[in-house]
Formats: C-alpha cells, sequence, structure tokens
C-alpha cells in the first residue's frame, strides 16, 4: 500500500507489459463522492497530458477487487505512473485535484 486518501487508496503495482512500477489507486465504495472522483480524474487522465508535472494516466476502469484474501467487491481503479518518494512533492499526485494557481 502506498497511501491511502479521502476516495481512494493507492497501490504499488508491476505492469506486466513493461515492468515499470505503477500504482493503481483504488477508488472506495462509498458512493456518489467516489463515483464522482472517479470521473473527474477519468476526464482529467483522457486529456492525455503531456507535461513533467502531471501524472500519465495509465488505464482505468472496474473490476473485481480481493485484498488480502478477502474480496472488495467491484471498485473503479485508476492507474498511473508511480510517484516515488523525493520525485513525489515536485509532481501534481492527483491530476484531477488540484487547480493550477495552487500547485505553483
Ligand atoms: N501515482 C502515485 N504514486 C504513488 N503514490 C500514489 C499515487 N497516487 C496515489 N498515491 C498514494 O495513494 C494515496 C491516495 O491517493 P489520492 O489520489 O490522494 O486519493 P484521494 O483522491 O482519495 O485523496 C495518496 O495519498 C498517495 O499516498
Ligand atoms: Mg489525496
Amino acid at each position: 500500500m502506498l497511501g491511502d486518501g479521502q476516495f481512494g487508496t493507492g497501490y504499488l503495482a508491476s505492469d506486466q507489459k513493461t515492468g515499470n512500477s505503477v500504482c493503481v489507486k483504488v477508488f472506495k465504495d462509498t458512493g456518489a463522492q467516489a463515483d464522482k472522483s472517479f470521473k473527474i480524474e477519468l476526464e482529467a487522465g483522457a486529456q492525455n497530458l503531456e507535461h513533467a508535472n502531471v501524472l500519465r494516466m495509465l488505464g482505468a476502469g472496474r473490476n473485481e477487487f480481493v485484498l488480502e484474501s478477502k474480496p472488495m467487491g467491484e471498485r473503479f481503479f485508476i492507474v498511473t505512473e508511480l510517484c516515488e518518494k523525493g520525485e513525489l512533492f515536485d509532481f501534481v499526485q492527483d491530476a484531477g485535484g488540484l487547480k493550477e494557481p495552487m500547485a505553483r
């Protein structure tokens, strides 16, 4: 586990095609708020911005997740590049969650 947020939890994962480490953010199953956050981030990610300070979205969808043998049910998820410690603070952590003036 990379970290826990209001709407989702970030997990460390490996991209099977490239072997790169990535982050899978699994959204919490708390209805409207988490769904809205997912949609906003999905739209932000779908713009395919190429910028050093914007995370690239690698994939997204809805899937059954099992955590420590416990089924979590169906959850939305978004896969992004991994923010490694040290770099993390230079990056906009969450492309949908930070407005430009705040990021400066
Ligand atoms: N790309 C990433 N690389 C590394 N850790 C991440 C990444 N995305 C999210 N995390 C971790 O997961 C936590 C929750 O993700 P975040 O996007 O902040 O969720 P929320 O929208 O619920 O605030 C973050 O605080 C961070 O620790
Ligand atoms: Mg957060």
